[in-house]
């Protein structure tokens, strides 16, 4: 897509403004992802100047929200490179992050005041969000509702807020939009969650089951424990590295039980929402985009 590229270049702009030599050494090593909440934007909005910059905030935005995870989760590897953190070290994942994420709000201070509002308050969620999935992960969490709310906050909020800044510019009506990007980050955090059970190991790049393992109980887990007789058996796998036949068990019983199905299904009644509320607004591009995310394979 030609245009993601001028969000690119709207970036290297925003960042030589910072004045900096480091940081745009380390803007270089970024390793960029799909760019979701742009082509969100620029679907929504077109493609014109002030829609490319709202692209590069939230593109900053991200990127230092993902800096920030990389030092929390200790992670080492970010979209298959190195992260920053295991490159250099967490002080400059962090302050790099703070240089992307602070210029990021100087040029939304910039923008149409609902439109700033929008996207900062987006940031609070993101980041409370970020809180809750790592109070989640202390102890076994059989409740649904948490799960929900913290992927919303965690995962949805800035791509909701991505898709109704868009309608602003646009002037489109932005409560239908919101409602699609909610139910789009919503959806692709489900089923990220899935593929981490269905996907063998050398398809996701990581090992499977991982997010078990590192004390996430997420859709899928959280319909196999209302469903489950032996409730305390799967309680007691959590958070330990899983043998072979331990990770068939919970397999079996997240088929026997349709736990598995049922989240698949939740998904696509999200995505299937998302789609029936923008059905008057000609938006096949954003269809094909949700479609894409839930009709495949699992
Ligand atoms: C990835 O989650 C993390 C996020 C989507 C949000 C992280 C948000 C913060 C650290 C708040 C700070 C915000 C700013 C702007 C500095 P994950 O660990 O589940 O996914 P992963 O596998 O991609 O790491
Ligand atoms: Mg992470």
């Amino acid at each position: 897509m030609e245009e993601l590229s001028l969000v690119k270049n709207q970036i290297k702009t925003f960042v030589q403004e910072c004045n900096d030599a480091k940081s745009l050494t380390l803007l270089e090593l970024l390793a960029t992802g799909k760019m979701l909440r742009s082509k969100l934007i620029l679907k929504i909005a077109g493609i014109n100047e002030e829609a490319i910059k709202l692209c590069a905030i939230v593109e900053m935005i991200h990127a230092a929200s993902l800096l920030h995870d990389d030092v929390i989760d200790e992670s080492d590897t970010r979209r298959g490179k190195p992260s920053v953190n295991a490159l250099f070290d967490n002080k400059t994942a962090i302050m790099f992050g703070d240089i992307l994420y602070s210029k990021a709000f100087t040029e939304l201070s910039q923008m149409d005041k609902r439109i700033a509002h929008t996207v900062s308050h987006a940031v609070t969620l993101l980041s409370i969000g970020e809180m809750l999935d790592v109070d989640l992960t202390q102890k076994f969490n059989s409740n649904y509702d948490l799960y929900l709310d913290m992927i919303y906050k965690k995962t949805a909020s800035l791509i909701e807020a991505s898709a109704r800044a868009a309608a602003i510019l646009a002037s489109k009506d932005e409560e239908k939009y919101a409602l699609y990007g909610k139910n789009l980050g919503l959806a692709f955090q489900m089923i990220d969650d899935i593929l981490d059970i269905t996907q063998d190991s050398s398809t996701l790049g990581k090992p499977a089951m991982l997010d078990f393992v590192e004390g996430k109980v997420t859709i899928p887990y959280l319909f196999l424990h209302q469903r489950i007789e032996d409730k305390q058996k799967l309680e007691s796998m959590y958070k330990k590295s899983l043998r072979q036949e331990e990770i068939a068990w919970i397999k079996e019983q997240m088929n026997t039980t349709h736990a598995l199905q049922d989240a698949i299904l939740q998904a696509k009644t999200l995505g299937n929402e998302a789609i029936e509320a923008l059905k008057d607004e000609n938006t096949l591009d954003l269809v094909m985009i949700m479609k894409a995310m839930i009709e495949r394979e699992f």
